[in-house]
């Protein structure tokens, strides 16, 4: 099937980037950190047969580019809402990665009425405690030093599970080359847009919308225990607890993370 990059503008986005594959239903893939769109081409070809993938580089990521020095999630559900609608698309299922989640998080909160669903993949509704602000703060110290090097080197590996890295070397370096590409000024306001996140834990609880969790028991980013917590929280939630699984589930676990997308895409469309 496919895939057409497509381009647009704004004067606070001046270049937003997308790719559109498949047909069907909507279904929007949001990334995490440091990524760019390209992180599910994995599970594309599962998927596009089924649903209308939009799959968005988030501003300062990959080719989409943001003005001024700060970003905030819901800067970045803004710019999704933007695609939507350049798409026509009134509603979708809305799935994201990690910080594509909180940004997920940020667009179900502002624009309830467009979400058939919201995946949460290694994600969720918190907002950062105080130690997890002060680890980030260190590293955009680090970041701002130009140590951008030694900070992706050391973060990626760790994003997957032990067994995963020691079996995977290939996949974790070439994730290690794609987090390289990232600029140091866009981890810097990624990082201070994840540090300034509210607890979005209300969403959850009046969701209208079926949540699904896909949590890895080896996650040591969103700890699975974390997740689980949250994931009693709406009033539907599709729980997928992976063993031998960190937070990279569309490498480690592909087929599995594809399949379990698909039939909560067809739930939450089907409703
Ligand atoms: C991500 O994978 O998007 C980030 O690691 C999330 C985070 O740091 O909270």
């Amino acid at each position: 099937m496919k895939t057409q990059r497509k381009y647009a503008g704004t004067e606070r986005y001046p270049v937003i980037a997308w790719q559109r594959t498949g047909s069907g239903p909507a279904f929007v893939l949001l990334h995490g950190f440091p990524e760019n769109g390209d992180l599910w081409s994995g599970i594309v070809p599962a998927l596009a047969p089924h649903f209308t993938l939009i799959i968005p580089d988030l501003p300062g990521a990959g080719e989409s580019t943001y003005a001024g020095p700060h970003l905030t999630m819901e800067d970045m559900a803004a710019q999704v809402a933007e695609i939507l609608r350049l798409e026509e698309i009134p509603e979708a299922v809305i799935a994201g990665h990690s910080m594509g989640g909180y940004t997920a998080m940020a667009f179900a909160d502002r624009y309830p009425g467009k979400v058939t669903g919201l995946a949460l993949v290694h994600s969720g509704a918190h907002a950062d405690d105080e130690q997890k602000k002060e680890t980030r703060s260190k590293s955009i110290a680090l970041l701002r030093k130009g140590g951008k090097d030694a900070f992706v080197r050391q973060m990626i590996p760790g994003l997957f599970s032990a067994g995963y890295r020691a079996a995977h070397p290939g996949v974790v370096a070439r994730q290690t080359e794609r987090g390289l590409q990232l600029d140091a000024g866009a981890m810097i306001a990624f990082y201070e847009a994840m540090m300034s996140r509210p607890d979005r834990t209300e969403v959850l609880r009046r969701a209208a919308f079926p949540v699904q969790w896909i949590i890895g028991r080896e996650d040591t980013t969103t700890p699975a225990a974390q997740a689980l917590q949250q994931a009693a929280m709406p009033d539907v939630s599709f729980i997928a607890l992976y063993e031998d699984c960190g937070h990279m589930s569309m490498f480690e676990q592909p087929a599995q993370l594809a399949g379990d997308l698909l039939e909560f895409g067809r739930y939450g469309n089907n409703r």
